[in-house]
C-alpha cells in the first residue's frame, strides 16, 4: 500500500480514538444539557427531518446521534411502525441515547456503537438519514458520506446539519481562540478537517454530497440563537460538553485553565441581552437523496 494513503488511514485511527475518548468524557455533560440543546436546536431539528423525508413508518438511520435528542423526535414521528437505528462513534454516549430512548418508550429506537464513516449495515436498508451536529468531526466527510448513501435506499434522503462560517458563529470562534491563545497553541484553519466549522466554507458541503453520489442537493442556512439565562449557564454548558475545547484547555494546570475561561466569560458578555443571553449561531442544513434506480 502507498505509505502516504498507510499514514493517512493511521492518522484517521489515532484522530478517532480521540475523539471517542473526548466524547466519551462530555457524553454525561452533553446529555445534562439536553433541554437547552433541544429548545437551541428544535426549528433546525424538525427543519432536517422533514428535509430527510422522515415520516411516519420509516426506518431512519441516525448518524452520530450523541445521547440521542433527535432520535426522540425522529421516533415520535416515525412512530411504533417505523424504525430508528442511532449510532455514534462513543459508547459512553450511545449508552445514554439507549437509556434516554427506554425511559423515553420507545421501542422502535436500536442503538449502536459505530464509526459513522464505516457503518456495518445492510446496503439500501434505510429510508432516511439524519446527522445533526456531527459530520464536521468526522477527519473524512466524503468517507461517511459515501457510508450513508450506500446505507439509503434509491430515492432515500439525507439531511446533515453543520455549522457555517466562523464569522456567523463568533461564540465558538471566541471560545476557540481564547482556548488556543491560553495553551500557546497557534490559531488554526477553521476549515481543517474534523474541526468544529470543518464544513462551514461556502459549497463545500454541497461539493462533498455531489461527491458522494447524492442528487438534487441543497444547503439552507439557518439562525439558531443560543438563548440562555446568562453568560454564565453558556459557560456550564460548554465546560461540561465542549469537547474540542476541553481537549485544548486540558494541556494546562487548573489556575491557567480558569484564566483561559475568565477570558471567554468577557468576551462572551458581549451578547447579554434585556433578558438573558442570546448566543448567535448559523447552520447549515444540507439534504440530498441517493438517485432512483435507473433501469
Ligand atoms: C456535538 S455532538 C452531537 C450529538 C447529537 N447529534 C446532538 O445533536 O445532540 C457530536 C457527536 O458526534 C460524534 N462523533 C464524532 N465523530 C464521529 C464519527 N466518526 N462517527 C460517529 N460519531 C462521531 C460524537 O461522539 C458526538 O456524540
Amino acid at each position: 500500500m502507498d505509505t502516504s494513503i498507510d499514514d493517512r488511514i493511521h492518522g484517521n485511527q489515532v484522530f478517532k480514538a480521540s475523539m471517542r475518548a473526548q466524547w466519551d468524557t462530555a457524553a454525561a455533560g452533553w446529555n445534562a444539557h439536553t433541554a437547552h440543546i433541544s429548545a437551541w436546536l428544535r426549528k433546525p431539528t424538525d427543519a432536517m427531518c422533514s428535509m430527510a423525508g422522515v415520516r411516519a413508518g420509516a426506518r431512519v438511520l441516525d448518524v452520530a446521534a450523541g445521547s440521542g435528542d433527535q432520535t426522540l423526535a425522529v421516533a415520535q414521528t416515525v412512530g411504533a411502525q417505523g424504525y430508528v437505528l442511532a449510532t455514534d462513534l462513543s459508547p459512553a454516549i450511545v449508552a445514554l441515547a439507549r437509556d434516554n430512548a427506554v425511559r423515553a418508550g420507545l421501542a422502535q429506537v436500536e442503538t449502536r456503537v459505530a464509526d459513522g464513516e464505516d457503518l456495518d449495515v445492510p446496503e439500501a436498508s434505510f429510508d432516511a438519514a439524519v446527522c445533526r451536529l456531527g459530520l464536521m468531526f468526522f477527519p473524512d466527510p466524503l468517507r461517511g458520506l459515501r457510508a450513508i448513501h450506500r446505507a439509503l435506499r434509491p430515492g432515500g434522503g439525507l439531511c446533515t446539519m453543520v455549522f457555517s462560517r466562523p464569522e456567523k458563529n463568533p461564540c465558538l470562534t471566541i471560545l476557540m481562540s481564547t482556548a488556543l491563545k491560553h495553551a500557546g497553541l497557534p490559531a488554526r484553519n477553521p476549515f481543517a478537517a474534523g474541526g468544529l466549522l470543518s464544513l462551514g466554507r461556502p459549497g463545500h458541503i454541497d461539493t462533498l454530497f455531489t461527491s458522494a453520489g447524492f442528487v438534487d442537493v441543497a444547503t439552507t442556512a439557518i439562525d439558531a440563537v443560543f438563548h440562555l439565562p446568562s453568560v454564565d449557564h453558556y459557560l456550564a454548558f460548554v465546560r461540561s460538553s465542549a469537547s474540542p475545547i476541553l481537549q485544548i484547555l486540558g494541556r494546562l494546570d487548573a489556575a491557567a485553565a480558569e484564566s483561559a475561561w475568565s477570558d471567554m466569560r468577557e468576551r462572551l458578555m458581549v451578547f447579554t441581552t434585556t433578558d438573558g443571553w442570546d448566543g448567535p449561531n448559523e447552520l447549515l442544513l444540507t439534504a440530498g437523496r441517493r438517485p432512483e434506480e435507473t433501469t
